[in-house]
């Protein structure tokens, strides 16, 4: 029996989120939460051998956000067994998944489940109602399968070594129009803390992940540049292929 399920994930828009919970959630009801989308001061957390971890992150350019990976680096195991999870946009999800299990066990977890998981895409409308309830479900009886796992040969995960580059972010800079009354709350939810107390100026250090666009109350952040809507408009087109989700036991 595990003491407690332990939720680490990074996930800017959420999908990454619903997934960690849905894993979660059928193999118990006792859960720690640490999200660390936003967050980046917590201390160093170590979870005991008794703790069943769930650790997920998106995949952006093939990889692991490195703002991601630096964020759930600061949780170490003592041979704590998790379920593993990436969530990517309908393209693929490339070396991501391998990078998250090296990640894991580098820091004292043993990898019992991996999933690589499909979700809405952050550009264009790709996927856009996915995870489906389908995807839950089936999402929570590979989880359930993984913790009634016991410990043996390594899980053979897709993905190559050396990993290819990525994990950097995109290059658009979200636009804000007329209609901001100044809440805040961009400024606020940025993972990247890019965004300028003026709530408008963002840094050369925003990773594109369009959480302000999705979070702002009165829709006032954007991406209506003809450079993005006609390589989202391409891009959806190219993608619209539905895509499985994939699980490693
Ligand atoms: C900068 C960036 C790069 C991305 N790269 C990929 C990719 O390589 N392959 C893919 O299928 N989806 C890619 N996506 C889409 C996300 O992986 C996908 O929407 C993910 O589920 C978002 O997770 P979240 O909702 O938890 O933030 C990318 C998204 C962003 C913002
Ligand atoms: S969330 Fe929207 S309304 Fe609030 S400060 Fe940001 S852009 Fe303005
Ligand atoms: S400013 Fe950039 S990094 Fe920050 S929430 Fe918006 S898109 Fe994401």
């Amino acid at each position: 029996m595990h003491n407690s399920i332990v939720k680490i994930y990074f996930s800017p828009t959420g999908n990454t989120k619903a997934s960690v919970d849905a894993i979660a959630s059928s193999i118990g009801t006792d859960h720690r939460d640490y999200d660390v989308t936003v967050d980046a001061e917590t201390a160093p957390c170590v979870l005991a051998a008794e703790d069943f971890a769930v650790i997920g992150a998106p995949v952006y350019g093939g990889r692991i956000p490195k703002l991601a990976a630096a964020r759930l680096s600061r949780f170490r195991g003592t041979r704590t067994p998790c379920i593993i999870a990436v969530t990517y946009g309908n393209r693929h999800y490339d070396d991501a998944l391998l990078e998250l299990s090296d990640l894991a066990q580098a820091q004292g977890f043993v990898v019992r489940g991996a999933a690589a998981l499909v979700g809405r895409h952050t550009y264009g409308a790709i996927q856009t109602g996915r995870p489906d309830s389908s995807d839950l479900a089936a999402d929570g009886e590979f989880a359930r399968k993984a913790a009634q796992s016991k410990e043996s040969a390594e899980i053979q995960i897709a993905g190559n070594r050396p990993y290819r580059d990525g994990g950097n972010g995109g290059s658009f800079r979200p636009l804000t129009t007329d209609a901001c009354i100044s809440c805040g709350l961009c400024a606020a939810s940025c993972p990247a803390h890019a965004i300028e107390t003026d709530n408008k100026t963002i840094r050369d250090n925003c990773i594109s992940c369009f959480r302000c666009i999705r979070h702002c109350p009165v829709g006032a952040k954007n991406m209506d540049t003809e450079r993005y809507l006609t390589f989202a408009a391409e891009f959806s087109q190219r993608l619209k292929s539905r895509r499985e989700n994939e699980y490693f036991l």
